[in-house]
């Protein structure tokens, strides 16, 4: 089976960390979130996967440069422009040469599915293209749809007005499509598959969806990029854990570490305390600092304390200041 995985977003959610790493190179767990979605398929049944991208290849191509990640064969499709999640789709499937039924992924959602699963239930609905979903309490941020009792959809709403969603079952953001989808989509245009193509199909009485409890997330806003990070650590995935210090951190014998994440080449100075954080390569944390419930590229002077904040790799915090829900540089900044 082969899978298209979009990569092509600018994650600017997720600026100031993304203003130097793209959103699926940030680590999870101290391993890139693309490399965890590609082990994922790769154990369900998923052989080549070919990156959809709207930007240069060249970080991917450096970190995985015997052309595999996670066992499983890469491919690169680059658009010219961004072509939105359809048409890159498109574009990607066809630079791969895709001609069978095959599997498509969101770059940025980490989840447990079995989608082997989802592949069996496709093929036993004969649907031209399914849809994974996940119950959540507020489904105003994603893609909504309304059910029959066969699982076959009869609305898809992208991001409905909060209060007007048809249910609490939204797109999780992995497909299996047909290859017929493909051609529902014009060339070369930009086209989103949620606002344009799953109305379609779910018109024509094609799209079914399979809902399950799987551990799920979209690693695309700070808060839940840090999420991922616990979660892993606190044992909450399937297949899956982390060690809280990367071998490669120097970390002061007497810093204290609580639910953190300690990332490759990071330092972290002597009484320190990182408590639900995530430092990432870059970070030096200073003499008697306290992280708390933050993400660190940057530089954290001795004394100082950080309270719900992102730190890009540019992001300093000065010796003995103390900072609370801030960015670092500040994204919306000049
Ligand atoms: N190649 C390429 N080109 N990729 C793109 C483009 C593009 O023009 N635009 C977006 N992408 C990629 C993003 O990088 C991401 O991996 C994926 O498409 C989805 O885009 P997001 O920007 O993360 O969308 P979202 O999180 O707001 O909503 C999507 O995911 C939700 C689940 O997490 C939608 O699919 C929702 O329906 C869904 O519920
Ligand atoms: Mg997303």
């Amino acid at each position: 089976m082969r899978a298209v995985v979009l990569v092509g977003g600018f994650g600017t959610r997720l600026r100031p960390l993304t203003n130097s790493v793209p959103k699926p190179m940030l680590p999870v767990g101290h391993v890139p979130i693309i490399e965890r979605l590609v082990a994922n398929l790769g154990r369900y049944g998923v052989t080549e996967v070919t990156f959809a991208l709207g930007f240069k290849p060249e970080p991917f191509v450096a970190a995985f440069p015997d052309g595999h990640c996670a066992g499983v064969a890469l491919r690169y499709a680059v658009e010219p422009e961004p072509l939105d999640t359809a048409g890159a789709i498109r574009f990607a499937a066809e630079a791969a040469g895709i001609d069978d039924t095959f599997v498509v992924a969101n770059g940025d959602v980490l989840t447990d599915l079995d989608v082997s699963a989802l592949v069996d239930f496709h093929r036993a609905h004969d649907a031209e293209a399914t849809i994974h979903l996940i119950g959540v309490p507020d489904p105003s941020a994603f893609g909504v749809v309304a059910l029959d009792d066969a699982g076959r959809v009869e609305r898809f709403v992208e991001k409905p007005a909060p209060g007007t969603a048809p249910s609490n079952l939204i797109n999780a953001g992995t497909y299996v499509l047909e290859p017929s989808v493909l051609a529902r989509i014009a060339a070369g245009q930009k086209v989103s598959i949620e606002r344009v193509t799953f109305p379609a199909v779910a018109a024509d009485g094609g799209l079914y969806a399979m809902a399950t409890d799987d551990y799920w997330l979209d690693t695309g806003r700070p808060e839940l990029y840090l999420q991922a990070n616990l979660d892993l650590l606190a044992g909450l995935r399937r297949h899956d854990t982390c060690a809280p210090v990367h071998p490669a951190a120097r970390v002061a014998p007497d810093a204290v570490l609580v639910q953190a994440v300690v990332g490759e080449g990071t330092q972290v100075g002597a009484g320190a305390r990182v408590e639900r954080s995530v430092l990432l390569p870059g970070a030096v944390v200073g003499d008697r600092a306290v992280v708390t419930d933050s993400v660190v590229m940057g530089r954290v002077g001795a004394g100082a304390e950080v309270r719900a904040s992102v730190l890009g790799a540019d992001g300093v915090v000065a010796p003995g200041e103390h900072v609370g829900g801030e960015r670092r540089p500040d994204p919306d900044g000049t």
